[in-house]
């Protein structure tokens, strides 16, 4: 078995066994969703994302892991900008929404209320919080694409409690296969 992208850029070779271990770990951790949005020329996109994390305090940045497979990718390519939303339990609809669908076949954005915000990124009105980053750099992460972030404006919550987890999403059908 191969991953692609290792540290030198070349694939490295890792042993079965070590896999599965990795793979059992991940399968059990319960970290954030985020629906990232994103537009470009007029035409907006959004999807689920779940590589994604803080990366800097000062400066702040945040990295997003964009499969080239999804539509969001594909116009965040012509994008100065991305959105990131993160919504409470209570709207798992939207969430679903935009991990279960793809831009390819259906618009969303008909889907759901959502507003221009900074940067004319798509705001969706339902999240609990959002923030806009300016895309600062593009890199591989192996099958997905790193966007790194610096935030330019967001509107944070009064208070977070059923944030939606990867826990609530795991046996989501994805729109796109990774
Ligand atoms: C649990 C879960 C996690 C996901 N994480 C990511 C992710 O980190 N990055 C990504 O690009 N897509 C991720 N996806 C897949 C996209 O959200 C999904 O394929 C979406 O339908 C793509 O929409 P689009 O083609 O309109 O961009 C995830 C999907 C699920 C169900």
């Amino acid at each position: 078995m191969r991953f692609p992208g290792g540290a030198n850029g070349k694939t490295e070779r890792v042993a079965e066994p070590e896999i599965e271990s990795f793979e059992k770990l991940v399968a059990l951790l319960n970290y954030p969703m985020y629906v990232v949005t994103t537009q470009a020329d007029g035409v907006m996109a959004g999807c689920l994302v779940g590589f994604a994390s803080q990366t800097s305090i000062h400066p702040p940045r945040f990295l997003v892991g964009l499969s080239p497979q999804n539509h969001t990718f594909q116009v965040a390519a012509g994008a100065t900008h991305l959105a990131v939303h993160v919504f409470d339990h209570e709207h798992l609809d939207i969430v679903e929404l935009f991990g279960g669908q793809t831009g390819d076949k259906i618009n969303k954005f008909d889907r759901c209320s959502w507003h221009p915000g900074p940067a004319q990124m798509p705001i969706l009105d339902d999240a609990a919080a959002w923030f806009v980053g300016k895309i600062l750099d593009r890199f591989s992460l192996g099958d997905h694409v790193g966007h790194l972030l610096a935030p330019v404006a967001g509107s944070p919550p009064h208070e977070l409690e059923r944030w939606v987890s990867f826990g609530d999403v795991r046996d989501l059908q994805p729109g796109h296969e990774a």
